[in-house]
């Protein structure tokens, strides 16, 4: 093993320890979801060899690590591209701005790849998901870590472009000249406009 290659493995058994210290003892095995992802994030998907991994590091039975692993869909037991496309066409998202199905079009136009299937180059893996919890800022994607919300064709195209170049575009909102920090009315807010009371406000004096 090269030296480079041992020393991200030290980091990560050094990560697992320090998720694993967040737990009392006796309870380890609640660290089961953290170290499944870093597992994941270790090697890109989650093979069966790094749920036995986890299994002895927590000593859990192999059943319930796999339990975990095949229940929540976070987890990927087949290898996928680098960049890892997951689109929300969830109600919300199908029909907010332009909808969720002209950009899953575009994508599939873009990458010459159905959902569920992965680029040649191996870059790009598209899969379609449910409610990824960013309907106000429909439609959306998420790639990776990072959220790309309010999108239309031409956004999700560059982005997809500026991932191929190896660039990270910049996550959130995508909404440009009215763009928004979050998922705030694009129209400027409509409640919380005040500034907050002070503690105690509303309370009776005499108390
Ligand atoms: S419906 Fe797409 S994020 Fe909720």
């Amino acid at each position: 093993m090269s030296s480079l290659k041992s020393s991200s493995l030290f980091v990560y058994i050094q990560r697992a320890e320090t998720i694993m210290a967040n737990y009392p003892e006796g309870h380890k095995r609640a660290a089961v979801i953290p170290l499944l992802d870093l597992a994941q994030r270790q090697h890109g998907w989650l093979p069966i060899s790094a749920m036995h991994a986890v299994a002895d590091i927590l000593e859990m039975p192999k059943m319930r690590v796999y339990e975990v692993a095949t229940f929540y869909t976070m987890f990927n037991r087949e290898p996928v591209g680098k960049y890892f496309v997951q689109i929300c066409t969830t109600t919300p998202c199908m029909l907010g701005g332009v909808g969720s199905d002209i950009i899953l079009d575009a994508i599939k136009k873009k990458l010459g790849i159905n959902v569920g299937e992965t680029t040649k180059d191996g870059l790009f893996t598209l899969i379609e998901v449910e409610c990824l919890g960013a309907c106000v800022n429909a439609p959306m994607v998420q790639i990776n870590d990072n959220y790309y919300e309010d999108l239309t064709v031409t956004d999700i195209n560059r982005i997809l472009d500026e991932y191929k170049a190896g660039k990270v575009p910049e996550a959130g909102p995508q909404s440009g000249q009215d763009s928004r920090f979050a998922c705030e009315p694009k129209t400027g807010l409509t409640s919380l406009t005040e500034e907050p009371k002070g503690p105690g406000f509303g309370v009776r004096k005499d108390l």
